[in-house]
């Protein structure tokens, strides 16, 4: 191959494309009920962003950032994810001096140097929410609910949410110093990254996905033992609301996620549907974000989640987006007869109806085996003889009877024809 793909990255075929178009869909009906309102950011900001926002000692930024330098000397990454860059929109644009809360949604890709396996690309698709200004855990419990609810509508199954609590600045020197404590004996024999995040990051080593570090952390102390009073209430009140709310899920104490800003809630929503990259939708509260990347100081609270994740979860469980709208088929005998055929087909498309034509064929063998194949709802056939008494033969292609109809009359009948069989088929389907 000449031009291969690059390694990591997918084309997504219009055969997919159903499903991509269901889930953007639903997504952007369930936000704007939610009362979230679209924003969209560059794919690339300077890296110094996503440096301070995620953090140094996070995977995504010691490993897989694509950085380059433009032609200025510049030093510019593609986005790995959307928080920052959005955050960072917040504070250019001054979104907080016009309202007291900003309620965002976005969908775009996503940048990130990872080993490619399934479900985990180097480019990918996120969609996610961030709600900013928000102190209370209504709006943690709000936005868990948010992404259990979307995956709801989408008719996703099989899924489990996770939630834990991170703690704050005031109780996370605590938690990383009984975390040391306890590690500190295992040291030698846990990864060079966990070794080198000991030092920087102690909470950084719970994210670690290695089986040998894992068997060292099964006895580790839990989290929640060391947070401060408001960190403690504050995760009570969230698992009690999202309980409330009727929504499954377990406390796990090691998940701290794998990006920097989080304090407090952390969540994830994990399918059974999926291989080793099973988690779909990640989130959590980053209340000291805003400010340290230059802005006043700004609760929030949001989530994203992997969109080609969604689809692989949605293909496994749903033939019902296949559906495709019906075609009509304009099929002209003879090449005299195509020129008005071509204006026709322009003539039906501005009276909204879906229709196709073959510049290349003119006998009706052939074009009639096309229309079979595009699943046609009808077949226009346009010879001499419908040339000489200005009319149209309509083939129905399903109920299989043909009927000639006045050129003139031929947008009133498909329309009154589509809706006929589209009421028919509503009635079957109940
Ligand atoms: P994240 O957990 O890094 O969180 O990513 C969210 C989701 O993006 C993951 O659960 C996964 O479905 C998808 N994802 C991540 N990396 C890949 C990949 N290489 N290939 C395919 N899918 C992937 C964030 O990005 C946070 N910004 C989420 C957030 C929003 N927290 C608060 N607000």
């Amino acid at each position: 191959m000449k031009y291969p793909l690059s390694r990591g990255t997918k084309d997504i075929l219009p055969e997919e494309m159903p499903f991509w178009h269901y889930i953007e869909t639903a997504s952007r009906s369930l936000f704007d009920l939610y009362n979230y309102q679209e924003i969209r950011t560059p794919i690339f900001e300077v890296t110094d962003l996503f440096e301070r926002g995620i953090g140094n000692s996070t995977d995504i930024v010691e490993k897989e950032m694509y950085t380059f330098t433009d032609k200025g000397d510049r030093r510019l990454t593609l986005r790995p994810e959307g928080t920052a860059p959005i955050v960072r929109a917040y504070i250019h644009n001054g979104l907080y001096k016009k309202e007291k809360t900003s309620k965002l949604y976005y969908c775009g890709p996503m940048f990130r140097y990872e080993r490619p396996q399934a479900g985990r690309f180097r480019q990918f698709h996120q969609i996610g929410v961030e709600n900013l200004g928000n102190a209370h855990p209504f709006s943690d419990a709000e936005v868990i609910s948010l992404g259990v609810h979307l995956f709801d509508e989408l008719g996703l199954s099989g899924l489990s949410v996770s939630v834990n609590s991170v703690g704050c600045p005031v109780c996370r020197p605590v938690i990383e110093e009984r975390l040391k404590q306890f590690i500190g004996g295992s040291l030698p024999f846990l990864c060079e990254d966990c070794q080198r995040r000991f030092h920087t990051k102690p909470l950084r080593i719970l994210d670690c996905k290695k089986p040998t570090c894992k068997t060292y952390f099964s006895a580790m102390p839990n989290i929640q033992d060391s947070h401060c009073h408001e960190c403690r209430d504050h995760f009570n009140s969230v698992i009690e609301y999202i309980d409330s709310l009727g929504i499954p899920f377990k406390i796990d104490t090691q998940l701290v996620r794998g990006l920097d800003y989080y304090t407090r809630t952390t969540f994830e929503i994990v399918s059974d549907q999926l291989g080793a990259q099973n988690t779909i939708c990640g989130g959590g509260r980053y209340d000291g974000l805003v400010d340290q990347i230059g802005g006043p100081p700004t609760p929030a609270v949001g989530f994203a989640f992997g969109v080609e994740r969604a689809v692989m979860v949605l293909k496994e469980l749903s033939d019902l987006i296949k559906k495709k709208d019906p075609l009509i088929f304009v099929a002209p005998l003879g090449f005299a007869q195509q020129t008005r055929c071509f204006y026709l087909v322009d003539e039906l498309r501005r009276a909204g109806l879906k229709c196709e034509m073959d510049y290349s064929k003119s006998d009706i063998k052939s074009q009639l085996k096309q229309a079979n194949k595009l699943q046609t709802e009808f077949t226009l056939i346009y010879g001499e003889s419908e040339a000489e008494k200005n009319t149209i033969l309509v083939k129905h292609m399903v109920e299989g009877k043909q009927v000639e109809i006045p050129w003139e009359n031929i947008v009133e009948y498909l329309h009154h024809e589509h809706q006929r069989l589209q009421n028919a088929s509503d009635l079957t389907n109940r």
